[in-house]
């Protein structure tokens, strides 16, 4: 709980790099995470490059409050699907809810953002961003749909956690 609780969306980073050995140790948070049917449709890109960094940021929106933490984070990770795959069955979606890449990756998520933490890394998920542009700048293939950019660094500080919903606001008893 601790851990869970203690976790914030970090946007301000220290210039202190992440160790090679923290980065496996997130990989491999990632590497166990569920998935439907295991199908790990994952694909995890670690950017390092400043000036890959940079070309991120250059289409990302400005109003992105992660705008800055894109370049100033020491490694960004941007997390891919692998498209049709979680959620089908001999190339057909098998639920109403089509592919379930996007949930598949929210678990991987919360694994990297909760295993960096634990580490004393700070993240924060971005998900604001033209997806076809930066994608493209990644190099994603077709087939593949880029979700998000996590940029991962020592926090600079501890910032305050935003308000929650209650417990008794979203629980339903037996019946919504
Ligand atoms: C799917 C998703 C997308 C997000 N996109 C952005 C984003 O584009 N820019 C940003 O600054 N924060 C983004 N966030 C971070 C949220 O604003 C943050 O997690 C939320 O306000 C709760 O704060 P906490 O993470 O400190 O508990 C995103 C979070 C999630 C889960």
């Amino acid at each position: 709980m601790e851990i869970i609780k203690g976790r914030r969306a970090i946007r301000k980073y220290q210039e202190k790099d992440v160790p090679e050995e923290s980065l496996d140790r997130i990989l491999e948070s990632v590497r166990w995470a569920p998935s439907w049917n295991n199908t790990q449709c994952w694909e995890v890109i670690v950017v390092r490059d400043h000036a890959q960094k940079e070309r991120l940021q250059d289409v990302m929106p400005k109003i992105n409050p992660a705008w800055k933490a894109l370049v100033q984070a020491p490694v960004v990770l941007a997390l891919c699907g692998k498209l049709a795959t979680s959620g089908y069955y001999m190339g057909q979606a098998t639920t109403k809810l089509g592919d379930w890449f996007m949930f598949d990756l929210g678990i991987a998520t919360q694994n990297i953002c909760l295993m960096a933490h634990d580490l004393g890394l700070g993240t924060v998920v971005i998900g604001l961003f033209d997806h076809d542009r930066v994608g493209e700048a990644l190099g994603v293939p077709e087939g593949y749909e880029l979700v998000s950019l996590i940029p991962v660094g020592y926090p600079t500080k501890d910032s305050a956690a935003p308000k929650r919903r209650e417990i008794s606001e979203f629980t339903h008893y037996d019946k919504f």
